[in-house]
């Protein structure tokens, strides 16, 4: 497969620095809350990666790994202790997600029932490589950061791309990025485009649902404008950023010991937050941030919350009451709790490729009328940003 480079933006930064800092008023204060996200005192280890489907989290360290359901500790799969990373991405086997973890060797496990982990490298076409990243894509596509290349997954085929060394790789809205030395690649997975921007000291970067790809280094903030062009969006006042990632509709990013949000065109950050100056960030469905550091693990939600549509929820709901309730309660038999609205945001794209689009669920025999299944996309429209 070869590589086709349609264009490369280079840095363009058309205001002063000025405005985009703290002492510029381009800081806004962020209240946020310690999530009390398991009343179980696990013990988790050193904990070296986690993945949140909504429903379920995996917790993985050198203790092996523990998966909640619901906050509660559902299993735990002590055999491996060396994981490097975890994500949730779709399934080899076409179902909407399943959650992976890669461990040193560069081997892809799937957390098989909710219980224990098994090797699924062969089965995504990877089982002579050693992989060092996952990531979803958005709909049936997942990526797959390797040495000097990176594949994407359709559930039926692997193509492999030859890309710079990436030291990292996010997806999003069909997109890979992967951050190399100085230069970030977005390659498009509907037909191969690449779009290469340089940014001197570049260690994160991520596209969000509008889009837009936000990158940062240590010192700044950048987001691409409306002629894709990185600009500054937020300039700290030393070397403190250390962490970038999209959750639900949020772009959170940690400052020093403070956790920041991206507000449209400023950014918001806490005051006293006290984060590990080396934490790292992991995304969560809900919009919460979870928050790896010094081995432990934390969660966190913006305090004014995301923003709610409960006029959309109720155009559901009904639909809800007649053709889910009987397996998406809290307790129901699916194990999925769908009874709210913010878990209907959380499950929004399985919703979507499940209902809407491979029309797989409700499950053969359980009846949905074509009215109800235009409202449950019409949710999905109306709620997609
Ligand atoms: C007869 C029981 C039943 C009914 C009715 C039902 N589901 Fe499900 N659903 C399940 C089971 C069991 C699973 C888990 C197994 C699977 O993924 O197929 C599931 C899985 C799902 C998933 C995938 C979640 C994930 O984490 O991947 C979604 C989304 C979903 N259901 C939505 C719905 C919606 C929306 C309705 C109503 C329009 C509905 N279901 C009706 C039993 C049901």
């Amino acid at each position: 497969m070869t590589r086709a480079l349609i264009g490369a933006a280079l840095l363009v930064s058309a205001c002063s620095a000025g405005v985009h800092t703290r002492a510029g008023g381009a800081v806004s204060p962020l209240v946020v809350q310690r999530v009390d996200w398991t009343g179980v005192k696990a013990p988790l280890g050193n904990v070296r990666a986690v993945a949140d489907t909504g429903n379920v989290v995996a917790v993985l360290g050198d203790q092996g790994a523990s998966v909640f359901t619901a906050g509660a500790l559902a299993n735990r799969d002590p055999r491996k202790a060396d994981w490097l990373s975890a994500a949730v991405i779709p399934g080899a086997d076409r179902s909407a997600r399943w959650i992976v973890g890669i461990d040193a060797q560069g081997r892809i496990h799937y957390l098989h029932n909710q219980s224990v982990f098994e090797d699924v490298s062969s089965r995504y076409g990877l089982a002579g490589d050693r992989v060092r990243g996952a990531v979803p894509l958005g709909g049936a596509l997942a990526g797959f950061l390797l040495e000097g290349q990176l594949a994407i997954a359709n559930g039926q085929t692997l193509t492999r791309y030859r890309t710079l060394p990436f030291a990292e790789l996010s997806g999003g809205d069909g997109s890979l990025v992967g951050v190399a030395n100085g230069a970030i690649d977005v390659f498009r997975a509907r037909d191969g485009a690449v779009t290469e921007y340089r940014l001197p000291g570049v260690l994160h970067a991520v596209v969000a649902s509008d889009s837009r790809l936000y990158a940062s280094t240590s010192r700044a903030l950048y987001v691409t404008n409306r002629s894709s062009e990185l600009s500054l969006l937020y300039l700290a006042d030393a070397d403190s950023l250390h962490g970038l990632v999209v959750s639900g509709g949020h772009v959170w990013f940690a400052d020093g010991g403070e956790l920041g949000l991206v507000d449209g065109d400023h950014v918001k950050e806490t005051t006293g937050a006290l984060l590990p100056v080396d934490a790292t960030l992991a995304p969560s469905p809900t919009g919460d941030v979870w928050v790896l550091g010094r081995g432990a693990l934390s969660r966190y939600r913006s305090a004014s919350g995301a923003p709610r549509d409960d006029a959309a929820w109720m155009t559901v709901a009904p639909v809800f009451a007649r053709a889910c309730a009987r397996c998406h309660l809290a307790d129901g038999i699916s194990g999925i709790d769908l009874s709210t609205a913010t878990a209907w945001d959380a499950n929004r794209a399985a919703i979507r490729d499940r209902v809407v689009e491979a029309k797989t669920m409700p499950p053969r025999g359980n009846a949905l009328g074509d009215a109800d299944r235009d409202v449950v996309r019409a949710w999905v429209a109306s709620t997609e940003k």
